[in-house]
C-alpha cells in the first residue's frame, strides 16, 4: 500500500486524541495510524537537549502532542515558531501557545516558509506523512540557518547509517537514547534511537563571478539537473525523455516529477530551466550572476571548454506541465557550480 495514500488522506483525516498518542484511521488502507505516541518522550527530551540553548531562535516542524514544544520551552528559547498542518492539531498549537509570549504558530506547512527571510539557530523537524520532507528539508534547513545552526530529526530507521534518513549531509553526529519501550506500533519498535544532529553555517549572501571561481569547477559529465531549492526558487529542468545518454554528475542524484510554473528554453533547448535559477552570464563584458529569466539575447554563457556561447534565442512555455527534475546532491564543502549541458550554472 503506497505511502502516498496516507499522505493524501491525513490532512482531512479525523484525528483521535488520547492521553498517550494521537491516531486516526485511514479510509484506503482500512487501518489505524499512530502519528504520535508519549513513548517518545525521552527522545524527544534528548533532541531539544542537543539541539536547544537557552537564547536560541528555534524552528520546530510539527506540533503532534507537543512533547518535543514542551521540551524546547523548558530550554528558554529566544522565539519558538511552530509551524503545523492539521486543523485540529492547531487547535491544541493555539491553546498550548496561548501563555506563551516566545512562541510563534505558522499554520501551513513547513516548506512554504521557505521564502520567509527568517533564520535560525536550531531547526527541528518532527513531521508525519511529509511529501516535502526528503525534496527540500536539506535545502530548506540551509536557507534558513543561522551560523552553527542546530538541526535535528526524526530519525525513522533509528540507526546512524542511513544515507536517505542523513539528506545525505557529511558530518552528522547521534545521540544515542537507551532503555526505550515502546507499545507495538506501526512506525518504531526498537528499544534505542539515535538522535541526529547537523551544524550548518549562513549560507553566504551574494558572490560575485570571479575568474577563479570559473575555473575551479571541476564537474564536467553531461546531464540536465537541478537543485530541489528549485521547487521555489528555480530549477534547472529536463523533460522525461529517459535519455540514457545522460551521464550522472554525482552519485546522489533522485529524480522527481514537479510541476513548473513556466519553463525558458535558451537556444532551442540547450537549457531548459525555470525562471528563478541563478546562473552566470557575461553582458557588456562582465560576468555577472543573474536568474534565468533575465537573459537576454546577445548575452553569452560559459561553456565547458573555456568557450562562450551567445544567446541566439529564448523561449518562454507558460503551461503547467509536469518535468522531471533531478536534484543535485552536492557535497556542501564544494564549489556550487556546475555544469548542464556544458553550460556554466549556479546553484546558490
Ligand atoms: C510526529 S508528530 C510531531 C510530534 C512532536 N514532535 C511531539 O513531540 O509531540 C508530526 C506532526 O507534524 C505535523 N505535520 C505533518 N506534515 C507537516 C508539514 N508538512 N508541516 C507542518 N507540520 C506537519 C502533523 O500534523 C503532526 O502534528
Amino acid at each position: 500500500m503506497s505511502e502516498h495514500l496516507y499522505r493524501d488522506s491525513y490532512l482531512e483525516a479525523n484525528l483521535t486524541f488520547e492521553d498517550d498518542k494521537i491516531t486516526w484511521h485511514c479510509p484506503q488502507t482500512n487501518d489505524t495510524r499512530e502519528v504520535m505516541m508519549d513513548w517518545e518522550q525521552p527522545i524527544m527530551t534528548k533532541m531539544a537537549e542537543v539541539a536547544v540553548e537557552a537564547g536560541d531562535h528555534v524552528l520546530e516542524c510539527g506540533f503532534g502532542m507537543g512533547i518535543l514544544s514542551n521540551a524546547v520551552q523548558a530550554r528558554n528559547p529566544a522565539s519558538h515558531t511552530i509551524v503545523e498542518c492539521h486543523p485540529q492539531v492547531l487547535v491544541k498549537l493555539n491553546e498550548w501557545a496561548a501563555d506563551k509570549p516566545n512562541v510563534i504558530v505558522k499554520e501551513g506547512k513547513w516548506a512554504d516558509l521557505i521564502d520567509e527571510g527568517t533564520r535560525y539557530d536550531s531547526i527541528l523537524m518532527d513531521t508525519y506523512v511529509d511529501d516535502n520532507l526528503h525534496e527540500v528539508f536539506d535545502t530548506f534547513a540551509e536557507t534558513k540557518a543561522n551560523d552553527g545552526c542546530k538541526v535535528s530529526w526524526w530519525n525513522f530507521s533509528g540507526g546512524t547509517t542511513d544515507e536517505w534518513m542523513m539528506f545525505y549531509w557529511n558530518n552528522v553526529t547521534f545521540t544515542e537514547v537507551t532503555g526505550l519501550n515502546p507499545p507495538e506500533n506501526t512506525y518504531y519498535n526498537r528499544d534505542n534511537y539515535f538522535i541526529p544532529l547537523k551544524i550548518l553555517n549562513a549560507k553566504p549572501v551574494g558572490y560575485g563571478v570571479e575568474e577563479s571561481t570559473l575555473v575551479s569547477v571541476s564537474n564536467t559529465d553531461k546531464v540536465a539537473f537541478s537543485n530541489v531549492r528549485s521547487i521555489y526558487n528555480g530549477v534547472l529542468t529536463r523533460e522525461d525523455t529517459n535519455d540514457s545518454t545522460a551521464n550522472v554528475i554525482q552519485e546522489k542524484i533522485e529524480p522527481i516529477k514537479m510541476k513548473c510554473a513556466g519553463i525558458w528554453n535558451i537556444n532551442n533547448g540547450l537549457l531548459v530551466a525555470t525562471g528563478n535559477h541563478p546562473i552566470m552570464i557575461k553582458r557588456s563584458g562582465s560576468w555577472v550572476e543573474k536568474i534565468i529569466n533575465e537573459i537576454q539575447v546577445g548575452d553569452k554563457l560559459y561553456k565547458i571548454d573555456n568557450t562562450e556561447v551567445n544567446v541566439d534565442n529564448i523561449t518562454f512555455d507558460s503551461s503547467d506541465k509536469e518535468y522531471w527534475v533531478q536534484k543535485l546532491r552536492h557535497n556542501e564543502d564544494e564549489s556550487f557550480n556546475y555544469f548542464a549541458n556544458d553550460i556554466l550554472i549556479k546553484i546558490k
